[in-house]
């Protein structure tokens, strides 16, 4: 894949140097190119190509919609898909070479659409804009994410119930102020994490089901005089609706927000987990030894070894905050309805989407591999008067003590 350059002096100097054509897709009312500063600025194909598959998806459905409606013709839907096909399995086989120029994934598909299939794939546009393509696009990717780490969250609560019925008759001191409070069985412990990422699930759940109505139809803002139908595409791609207002459908973002948010707290509760990973296997503790397979070794102390992937865990929970300000930050002024700010919501969303996933699969492999030490456990449960409380508790039961005089 073609990266984008570091703007240079001399990349900025060729920025005032003009070529004379204008762009293909856009520019008939321009007589010319834009600057090369320009180009560089706007252009998302250097991160947003990670839309190719939904973005074909969203052009088969709009196209067999419009031919459907009489819009097109059957044939050139025809055409259109096929050529979509292939273009879809060019990029999968890395042979689309991303152009600057053509500034974003839906461009380029388009365009190279036109060097398969000819003119007629101008045709495709109609009734369309890229306003409410790309909306669309995105959904689909969130929605897929969504539904990933769902997946990936299950499977985590799986092993730790795993874990929890191994060690449901092992004690450990449980804490309150990180001091010995009552002892606990190791295994109720872990099973407070599957509750947390139970409810990490309900919210991408939640979620889904909220942002899972289709853009569609919206246009560039105010919909289109075309006599499209919306509840076909929106039915073919899976959503349950379409949007209801056309300003909304093409600048709402809130379900970034909504997976970002999600996301966010399940850093929380994965780097909570984390800690507690990187206290219990300390010497001082004892606990636990994480397997090789998550530690590392340090290049001048060879006794060491460090809970690296917890450590990670725990470090890339602020990296993924950052993404939800970021998005919560550039939404916040934004007048109705499309701005092009909006293009910023996808590298934030790449990126926490990523780490989230990362460390869910971190976590899960440490969980599953980790030894436990039982009778230090056990041991240190028995520390400080850890039982205290319970016999206080005797005291009251079976001597009819008042708690109070009994806790005294
Ligand atoms: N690349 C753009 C984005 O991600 C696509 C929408 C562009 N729309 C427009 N009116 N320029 O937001």
């Amino acid at each position: 894949m073609a990266k984008a350059a570091p703007v240079s002096t001399k990349s900025r100097v060729a920025a005032q140097a003009k070529s004379k054509t204008s762009n293909a897709m856009w520019g008939g009312r321009f007589s010319e190119a834009p600057s090369a500063l320009m180009q560089r600025i706007n252009a998302s194909i250097f991160f947003d190509h990670k839309l190719y598959a939904q973005d074909i998806r969203g052009s088969i459905a709009h196209a067999q919609m419009l031919a459907e409606q009489k819009i097109i013709s059957a044939a050139e839907a025809k055409q259109m898909v096929a050529g979509l096909k292939q273009i879809e399995k060019e990029i999968a086989a890395g042979k689309m070479v991303w152009r600057e120029e053509l500034e974003d994934i839906h461009m380029h598909v388009e365009s190279r659409l036109k060097e398969i299939i000819g003119p007629v794939a101008g045709k495709l546009h109609t009734a369309r804009s890229r306003n409410d393509q790309v909306a669309t696009d995105f959904k689909l990717f969130v929605r897929d994410k969504m539904d990933e780490m769902d997946a990936a969250l299950q499977t985590l609560q799986a092993t730790l119930l795993a874990r929890a019925s191994q060690h449901a008759n092992d004690l450990l001191p449980g804490f309150t102020h990180l001091q010995i409070a009552q002892p606990v069985s190791f295994g109720h412990h872990l099973l407070a994490y599957v509750e947390m990422f139970g409810r990490d699930r309900s919210r991408l759940q939640d979620a889904r089901k909220r942002m899972n109505e289709s853009p569609l139809g919206s246009a560039a803002l105010a919909g289109t005089p075309y006599p499209i139908n919306r509840h076909h595409t929106a039915k073919s791609l899976g959503f349950s609706a379409p949007t209801a207002n056309s300003l909304d459908g093409v600048s709402d973002r809130d379900f970034t927000l909504d997976f970002l948010s999600a996301a966010s707290i399940s850093m929380m509760h994965l780097s909570r987990l984390a800690e507690e990973l990187i206290h219990w296997s300390t010497p001082f503790f004892g606990f636990v030894t994480l397997s090789d397979a998550f530690t590392s070794g340090s290049s001048i102390m060879p006794q060491k070894k460090n809970p690296d992937a917890a450590e990670l865990v725990r470090g890339k929970t602020g990296r993924v905050y950052g993404s939800l300000m970021a998005l919560l930050t550039t939404l916040k002024a934004l007048p109705l309805a499309y701005n092009k700010d909006m293009q910023e919501d996808k590298e934030p969303l790449f990126d926490a989407a990523e780490q989230w996933s990362i460390c869910v699969a971190a976590m899960n492999g440490m969980m599953a591999d980790m030894k436990v030490h039982t009778k230090r456990m056990d041991e240190v449960a028995g520390w400080g008067y850890a039982t205290a409380t319970d016999l206080a508790d005797w005291l009251v039961r079976e001597l009819g003590l008042p708690f109070r005089e009994a806790h005294h």
